[in-house]
């Protein structure tokens, strides 16, 4: 057996020719927006891998492996967010140079980014009718739509220890099952800021007011989703508190 080293076992030479600019000649500024696009689509392969351990931590009532499993969500999810700030360096005259040679391509054609929303939870009919747009929907999408969404599997464990939701945050003392809650919430949170940057960085590319390569409206469209829930019973929870 040949022995392996760091670029065979990377698979480097494969990797590093998979980023083929189509503009001609080739745009300067073109290979940071394929790298950024493929390096978000390898993080969302990871973020999807872990997210299987979440679940399967959750239906085993796991508590401890949950929480270390949300952890790591969360750090990829702030990974994934932070890149974004490479592309702010793209000024609008120069992506406008290269815009057209995308074709239709768009982020919302991105497959593991849906599929990632519906193992979340998000059902809502917005969504529901942007991953049938083209169709149906990819396999992984709909396999994590068959899948429960991850607030009924949290709230299955704390029926299963006998906690009640509200309790968490009235009881005494922080238990492993509110911290595995509030790693929920800071997940909702930190996929949100995802949207928001993205948002912003649409805004400063293309203005507020240009309409996607997808076909939606742009950033008037995008500015709606950052609102979108996958844990409502937790936002709720402090409703109730408050309420009190
Ligand atoms: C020059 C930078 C970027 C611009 C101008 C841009 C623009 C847009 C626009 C206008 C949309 C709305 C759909 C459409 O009509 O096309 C969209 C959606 C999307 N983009 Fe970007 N984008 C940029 C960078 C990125 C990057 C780096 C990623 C990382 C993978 C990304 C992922 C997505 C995803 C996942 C959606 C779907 C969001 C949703 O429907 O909630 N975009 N983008």
């Amino acid at each position: 057996m040949s022995e392996i080293d760091y670029g065979s076992y990377l698979r480097l030479p494969e990797l590093l020719a998979l980023q083929t600019p189509q503009s001609e000649p080739e745009h300067p500024d073109e290979l940071l927006f394929i790298v950024v696009h493929q390096a978000s689509e390898l993080w969302f392969k990871v973020l999807r891998h872990e997210m299987d351990t979440l679940i399967t931590s959750l239906q085993a009532f796991d508590t401890m492996r949950a929480l270390l499993a949300i952890q790591r969500v969360n750090t990829l999810t702030e990974i994934i967010a932070q890149q974004l700030s490479a592309l702010d360096t793209l000024p609008p005259q120069r992506f406008m140079q290269f815009r057209g040679y995308l074709g239709s391509s768009s982020g919302s054609q991105s497959a593991q980014f849906r599929a990632i929303e519906a193992t979340a939870g998000l059902r809502d009919p917005h969504f529901l009718q942007a991953i049938s747009e083209h169709g149906d929907p990819p396999p992984e999408v709909q396999a994590a739509l068959e899948r429960p969404a991850l607030q009924t599997l949290v709230l299955e464990l704390l029926a299963h220890d006998k906690v009640e939701l509200e309790t968490l945050y009235t009881g005494p003392g922080p238990t492993p099952q509110f911290l595995l809650v509030e790693g929920l919430l800071e997940f909702e949170q930190r996929f949100a800021r995802w949207r928001f940057l993205h948002v912003q960085l649409v805004e400063r590319i293309i203005g507020p007011a240009t309409g996607g390569s997808g076909g939606t409206l742009g950033a008037k469209y995008l500015s709606r989703t950052v609102s979108q829930r996958f844990f409502p019973e937790l936002w709720a929870v402090r409703t109730k508190i408050y309420g009190r």
